[in-house]
């Protein structure tokens, strides 16, 4: 198959022909049909995560019909529509038990090495093993991944919207509706206003939040919120504690989500939360070293800090639910999905991403 390949880091993706083996036990062969460009992938194609390894193949917000199931898969069969998750659902480990995290225990370490859960590859080159990405590796026309990682969803929906599901839009979302659980008739404030505090936007709008300030440095990006819910628009700056917490009778907001991946950003998304029981939730992912400076002051007055992974979403239950929300017209994809791609033009993706040209690139296969 036709895979796009991380050879070397700070170097182009080649996109290239590569050997796939079979599913396993446990395993599921899917068939690809879209697949969103992410910041995660940029971040380890750049060499700028630590923790990534070379060569392996990238991408993880895939969408695709299911092929082949190996031994012992029960709840996927060939022809399902399915949304790849980098974040699995076990369903029996002790998070996937807790109400209170979406963190599955169960391949984490594993899946970490770029190894499906028994410790091997189904990726290879002229026979020599190339390892997973995220569990996923979705920048490929095929890709074999573990039953628990696939959240199977309605067939009517579009195969190049569903794909974000996989990790920007499910992030932003599930921020507001699962970690910070957004009650009707608050304040929100987001800052960011690219795929994921787009989401967190929608998110805080279907939890009837009442008042949805959005800051961000691009004005086009405001106007995108503005479509997603936003009821207030402003532009960031030194300043944005000081005009969020004059905008809202000298308190803060009840909601504050950090979507920038800026530590000085997070920093005044604390800030501006409100005193008493504002709660500020950081989905944004800092660089390498960096750290949050938080008065104690702060969080002494009873403001709360949190932090969110794949927006809390347990993905094999509630990715289906959000995908049938968007169906049901209760979140409006399209605008998201600004380029669409195919798989040898996936390093344009990257550049897009980096010249901040729209919101999302989808790679669409075949
Ligand atoms: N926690 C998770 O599971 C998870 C999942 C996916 C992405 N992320 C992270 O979420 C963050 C956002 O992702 P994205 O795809 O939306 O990124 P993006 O780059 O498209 O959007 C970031 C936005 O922040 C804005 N911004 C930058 N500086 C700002 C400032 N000082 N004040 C206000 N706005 C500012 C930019 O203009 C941009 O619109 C990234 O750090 C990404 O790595 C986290
Ligand atoms: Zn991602
Ligand atoms: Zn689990």
């Amino acid at each position: 198959m036709r895979a796009a390949v991380l050879e070397e880091f700070g170097k182009p993706l080649v996109v290239q022909d590569v050997e796939l083996s079979d599913p396993r036990a446990g395993e599921v062969l899917v068939r690809l049909v879209a697949c969103g460009v992410c910041h995660t992938d940029l971040y380890t194609a750049s060499g700028a995560d630590p923790s990534g390894y070379a060569p392996t193949v990238l991408g993880h917000e895939g969408a695709g019909v299911v092929e082949q199931v190996g031994e012992g898969v029960s709840s996927i069969a060939p022809g399902d529509h399915v949304v790849t998750l980098f974040s699995p659902q076990c369903r029996e480990c002790v998070h996937c038990r807790s109400p209170r995290t979406n963190l599955c225990l169960a391949i984490r370490e594993q899946q970490n090495k770029g190894f499906l859960p028994d410790g091997t590859t189904r990726l290879a080159r002229d026979g020599e093993p190339i390892r997973h990405f995220m569990g996923t590796s979705t920048f490929a026309e095929y890709t074999v991944m573990p039953e628990i990682a696939l959240a199977k969803i309605d067939p009517e929906a579009p195969f190049e919207h569903a794909c974000l599901f996989a990790c920007g839009l499910s992030t932003g979302l599930g921020a507001a509706m699962y970690t910070a659980q957004v009650e009707a008739g608050s304040t929100c404030v987001v800052f960011g206003a690219g795929m994921v505090g787009l989401g967190a936007v929608a998110g805080c709008r279907l939890q009837g939040a009442e008042r949805i300030v959005v800051v961000d440095l691009s004005e086009e990006r405001l106007a995108l919120a503005r479509g997603q819910g936003a009821t207030e628009t402003m532009i960031g700056g030194a300043d944005a504690v000081e005009r969020i917490v004059e905008a809202t009778d000298g308190f803060g907001a009840d909601y504050t989500f950090e979507a920038t991946g800026n530590v000085a950003v997070m920093r005044q998304a604390v800030e501006s939360a409100r005193m008493g029981w504002g709660l500020c939730t950081v989905v944004g992912v800092a660089g390498k070293g960096e750290t949050l400076d938080i008065v104690p002051r702060f969080l002494i007055q009873g403001r709360r800090v949190c932090g969110s992974s794949f927006g809390g979403v347990k993905g094999r239950d509630q990715v289906p639910e959000l995908v049938e929300r968007a169906l049901a017209g209760d979140i409006d994809v399209a605008p998201f999905v600004s380029h669409t791609l195919s798989l040898d033009e996936v390093n344009q993706g990257f550049e897009l991403m980096e010249a901040q040209d729209g919101i999302r690139s989808v790679i669409r296969f075949g």
